[in-house]
């Protein structure tokens, strides 16, 4: 092995090692001046500086930034690669969102070109908000599915997808069958899924849009791959909840719907859950089902406001999410100061610590990826940002006057958005780098 396969990030650094403790700081490791050393893409060390100077490391081969913040990538467990220029469509709530605006766009992406162009912009647009990884919706066609694999691939990025299933109740040319869509979600699956750090996600869009046979097959396909992940939409809105009844009329609620064909589990993934009855809160937990987060989505839609505290009691695995494009900001930054006033306004705190957890770590976990990425264990792929904690002149006051670290984070979240991200650096290589932000020199005072 040589030398340059090596390369030494000192700065300070953050992450965790489980849910934090604010009071005791168990769960978390924080350097004021850390080295992250990474081998091959992977994360070989992390210490204190001092420490790694004391075992041999030369600290001037180190890349010094200390004006910056160092932490693991950002995780988005439920966003619609389609929809980036769907975000700020004005005054529907979801059912009439979808049709005026959602489903005119996706069918754009019946071409392959297009959806190769919007597919690379996507994953710059995530890079550039410090997500590294995601868990994403295509479109219905699979040509929209293998663009975004092979842009993906082409940047190397962890990412969970798949093509959206969708048999009925949307514009005829935007409709697969349960033939066609079991043939192509088979391809897809033998083609991309665990291919390098790629993985496939079943993605029937909801249960309004799939027939019964639709989810048949889709059950069967789960089934067919263990391993396999699955992504939908749950108890968004009221009027889909309603609709849900007529149309499922011998279900128990909504989702019994998707657990009478087996669609439930710890690889699956559920957007939204803002509405969820006890009976569904229990059976998400005995099935260790996921809800994904999307605050922005669910005020932007004037959808609710999810009760986070009732489900993570519950043990529900609860993630992070954008849900670009009913969601108003690729930035989990964003993510997490909408999620702190949702849970305020039910009388509920997000802690700093607990929010920057969620976008790593536990959405790493709430995905089962974090074997692989979350934190800097050594041995994980070596996806991580650069933050800039004073983007702007106000950012700047307001850390100068943030004493701890928590207050600092909390600053962050509640302030901050992509022009806080400085790089992101893809299995140890820089793949984003800033240009038109201030540095974040001032911010540091101690
Ligand atoms: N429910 C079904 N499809 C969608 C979608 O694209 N976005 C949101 N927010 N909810 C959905
Ligand atoms: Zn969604």
């Amino acid at each position: 092995m040589t030398a340059s396969d090596v390369s030494a990030f000192r700065t300070r650094i953050l992450h965790f090692t489980d849910v934090p403790d604010p009071l005791t700081g168990a769960g978390m490791e924080y350097f004021d001046d850390g080295v992250l050393l990474v081998e091959n893409g992977r994360i070989k060390a992390l210490g204190s500086a001092e420490d790694m100077a004391r075992q041999g490391l030369d600290l001037q081969q180190c890349r010094h930034t200390p004006e910056y913040l160092l932490m693991p990538g950002f995780i988005d467990s439920h966003i619609h690669y389609p929809q980036t220029s769907v975000i700020a469509s004005y005054g529907e709530q979801l059912l009439d969102w979808l049709n005026n605006y959602t489903f005119p766009t996706e069918l754009q992406f019946s071409d392959p070109d297009f959806a190769a162009v919007a597919a690379d912009a996507f994953l710059k647009f995530l890079l550039q908000n410090g997500t590294t990884t995601a868990m994403v919706y295509t479109t219905v066609f699979a040509q929209s599915t293998h663009a975004f694999f092979s842009a993906a691939e082409k940047m190397n990025m962890r990412m969970i997808a798949g093509k959206v299933m969708m048999d009925r109740h949307a514009p005829a040319e935007l409709l697969d069958t349960p033939a066609s869509s079991n043939a192509d979600c088979r391809e897809l699956i033998e083609l991309w899924h665990n291919n390098g750090r790629l993985q496939y996600a079943l993605t029937p869009r909801f249960a309004p849009t799939s027939s019964p046979e639709q989810l048949a097959v889709t059950g069967q396909l789960y089934r067919d791959y263990p391993g396999i992940y699955l992504q939908t939409h749950l108890s968004e809105n009221q009027q889909e909840i309603a609709w849900i009844k007529s149309l499922y009329p011998g279900a128990r609620d909504y989702l019994d719907v998707y657990d009478y064909y087996g669609l439930l589990g710890p690889r699956s993934v559920f957007g939204h859950g803002i509405h969820l009855s006890d009976a569904e809160v229990v059976r998400m937990v005995q099935t260790q089902s996921g809800v994904a987060f999307c605050p922005t989505s669910n005020l932007f839609l004037g959808s609710g406001l999810l009760n986070m505290a009732r489900l993570e009691a519950a043990g529900i695995p609860v993630s992070l999410a954008t849900d670009i494009g009913g969601g108003t900001s690729f930035s989990q930054l964003r993510t997490l100061a909408e999620a702190y006033k949702v849970l305020q306004l039910q009388g509920q705190c997000l802690h700093p610590l607990k929010g920057f957890y969620m976008a790593t770590l536990g959405n790493a976990r709430a995905l089962q990826l974090d074997h692989c990425i979350g934190n800097f264990e050594k041995g994980k792929e070596a996806d991580f940002i650069l933050i800039n904690l004073g983007a702007t002149p106000l950012q700047a006051l307001r850390q100068s006057t943030a004493q701890s670290l928590s207050e600092k984070l909390f600053a962050l979240m509640t302030l901050g958005d992509e022009h806080n991200i400085a790089r992101a650096y893809i299995m140890g290589k820089l793949a984003f780098r800033r240009t038109d932000s201030t540095q974040g020199a001032l911010v540091w005072m101690d």
